[in-house]
């Protein structure tokens, strides 16, 4: 039997990921976006993201010839399963958008093939799967859930190395269709209803943001009493039922992801008139958290905000990414900017347009500076020249909010290193 064809729709993180490694696993892929700039930059080869082996994928599946890309919806007329990958960004309410599923699924439905499966990728509130089922309004065509769990920086690894590969279908044999995509791959397959596997989409990432908020609550407790909050979490993570994943102290959590599937998993509780206070309060907890990194910056640059100078390493809103979305670094910068605080910052690859601060080389941002800021864990600031830091910095201070810069090293150089929930 030969393999099933693809499209996917929507060629972002998640779309171009998923294209790629379905191509890399000799399936034919079509890409369909609505940018044709995109779509004219992936065909030539060229990625417009940074994540660490696409462009590798990307190359070798067009030399292949399994994988192209398109603006026509022309090509969904040929595909056996058509991924959704498109953003459902917050509304004000927390609420997903699906206004954009909407729409694409009510532009393509007429040139679906019968017999197809429609597969949502796309983090979506939960029983959006009737809603797509209305607007799709075919008796011919199957629906399936197949919610996407990748972390941006490793998203080509994750896609290649699922966990779990979770499908949620009324229909077993287009659930067994869409599971089959996947049979090169490891990890455990949980077949379920669309509800479900639109929760446990949903519950992943709150939990994850949870675990988050309880450690940076462990280290504003270390930062306030005393106590080592590595040795903390070292003693906890031991703890087969904790796991010691995620339990690293940083700036507070954000990127494109976390907070909008938070907010979107209370907006349906509070829509179903629910109180769900853990989930509430991981949100509030990462609130207070940034209030308590903009307290330790004040304290570190040791004057006041208002005309001070800091440099900030770190845009994107963890390493290996250029997704500056709701990022940290982000935050953090505007609230320094709110008080007149001048701010320098450096990135390996993240870029962000405006007047939030001045962007440029990551020593260049050290000179004269009150305070130097770590917000993502890059490589390139892990093993940074630590003697030309020194000479550059106006005062030899580090704010190290993700802990990887040796304080030990540092002091050779003169440099104070501070890190959130460590003593000093
Ligand atoms: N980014 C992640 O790490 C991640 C991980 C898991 C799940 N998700 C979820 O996956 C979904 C997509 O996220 P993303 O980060 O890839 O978004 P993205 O913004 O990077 O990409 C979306 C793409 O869809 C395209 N698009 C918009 N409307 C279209 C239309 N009508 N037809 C064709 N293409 C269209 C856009 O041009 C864009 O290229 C979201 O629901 C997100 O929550 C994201």
């Amino acid at each position: 039997m030969s393999k099933p064809s693809i499209l996917v729709v929507g060629t972002g993180y998640v779309g171009l990921t998923c294209a790629a490694c379905f191509a890399n696993q000799g399936f034919k892929v079509t890409g369909l976006d609505i940018d044709e700039a995109k779509v004219d930059l992936l065909s030539s080869g060229t990625s417009p993201i940074f994540e660490p082996g696409l462009d590798e994928l990307l190359t070798a599946g067009l030399e292949s010839g399994l994988l192209e890309f398109t603006t026509s919806s022309e090509a969904a007329s040929t595909a056996d399963v058509v991924f959704l990958c498109l953003p459902t960004p917050p509304l004000p309410t927390g609420t997903p958008d699906i206004s954009i599923l909407r729409s694409a699924i009510v532009q393509y439905r007429e040139s679906l093939k019968s017999g197809a499966a429609v597969v949502t990728k796309s983090t979506v509130p939960l029983g959006t799967s009737k809603d797509v089922a209305a607007w799709l309004d075919r008796d011919d065509v199957h629906l399936v859930s197949n919610p996407e769990f990748l972390r941006e920086g490793s998203a080509i690894h994750d896609f290649l190395n699922p966990d779990r590969v979770v499908v949620g279908s009324l229909n077993h044999d287009a659930a067994l269709v869409v599971q089959s995509l996947y049979d090169g791959l490891p990890g455990e397959r949980i077949l379920c209803d669309p509800l479900s596997a639109e929760l446990i989409k949903y519950a992943a990432n709150a939990f994850l943001a949870t675990k988050l908020s309880f450690v940076n609550e462990l280290a504003r407790i270390c930062d306030e009493v005393g106590g080592d909050v590595d040795a903390v979490t070292h003693g906890i993570g031991t703890d087969h039922r904790i796991a010691d994943s995620f339990l690293t102290p940083g700036p507070g959590w954000g990127g494109s992801c976390f907070p909008k599937d938070v907010a979107g998993l209370a907006a349906l509780a509070r829509s179903s008139r629910l109180r769900v206070p853990v989930i509430e309060s991981a949100v509030e907890s990462n609130r207070d958290h940034f209030d308590h990194v903009i307290t330790q910056i004040r304290k570190h640059v040791g004057k006041p905000l208002q005309g001070a100078n800091v440099a900030m390493w770190g845009i994107a809103f963890k390493a290996g990414t250029d997704d500056t979305r709701s990022s940290p670094a982000l935050d953090i910068a505007e609230r320094l900017a709110a008080e007149q605080c001048q701010v320098r910052a450096a990135d390996p690859v993240a870029k962000v347009d405006g007047n939030l601060f001045t962007q440029m080389d990551m020593y260049d941002a050290c000179d004269a500076a009150d305070l130097l800021v770590i917000a993502t864990e890059w490589n390139e600031f892990r093993d940074a020249d630590l003697a030309q830091v020194a000479a550059r910095l106006g005062q030899p201070t580090i704010l190290d909010l993700r802990g990887i810069i040796s304080s030990e090293a540092a002091a050779e150089h003169g440099l104070t290193v501070h890190a959130l929930g460590r003593p000093h």
